[in-house]
């Protein structure tokens, strides 16, 4: 169900860098409404030059702009190019806080269809422990379909 209305909603893309983040921004809608007991979920994009991650379309609180490659939770799972599930935010070393409500957090890379990083989708939630690992699956499933999408 969420699948099918993803598909619709990026289905049509012409290459420009605004249709991207106007797809992005319903993605995100679309997923925070589908998506129980978070408080925040967007997408931060990968500026390869300045080796940062920066902030994208999202829903929920204010959020830091950018973010190295290789920090907290957004730029580790940049940087090993996978899904960085924490059940436990205090209990990762580096966690970058954004919104002090976040309890645990869901982290999973965009791969474009040569192997890059082009960003990363991240959801945070206020429950501890909130996040399964059907959830990692389900959300790279997304993250996939987005990437081949909006960056092919
Ligand atoms: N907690 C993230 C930063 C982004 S916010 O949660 C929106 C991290 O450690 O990378």
């Amino acid at each position: 169900m969420v699948e099918k209305r993803l598909q619709a909603l990026i289905g049509e893309w012409d290459g420009s860098l605004q249709w991207r983040y106007a797809h992005l921004a319903n993605v995100a809608a679309l997923l925070w409404e589908e998506t129980e007991a978070i408080n925040w979920l967007g997408f931060y994009l990968t500026d390869k030059e300045a080796n940062k991650l920066i902030l994208g379309p999202f829903q929920g609180k204010v959020a830091c702009t950018e973010i190295p490659i290789g920090s907290g939770v957004c730029g580790n799972a940049a940087k090993l190019k996978k899904a960085i599930l924490v059940p436990d935010v205090h209990a990762f070393d580096g966690h970058i806080v954004c919104d002090s409500a976040s309890m645990s957090e869901l982290v999973v890379p965009l791969i474009d269809s040569t192997g890059e990083v082009v960003g990363v989708l991240d959801i945070d939630s206020p429950m501890k422990g909130r996040f399964t690992e059907e959830d990692r699956e389900r959300f790279q499933s997304y993250a996939k379909s987005i990437s081949l999408a909006l960056w092919s």
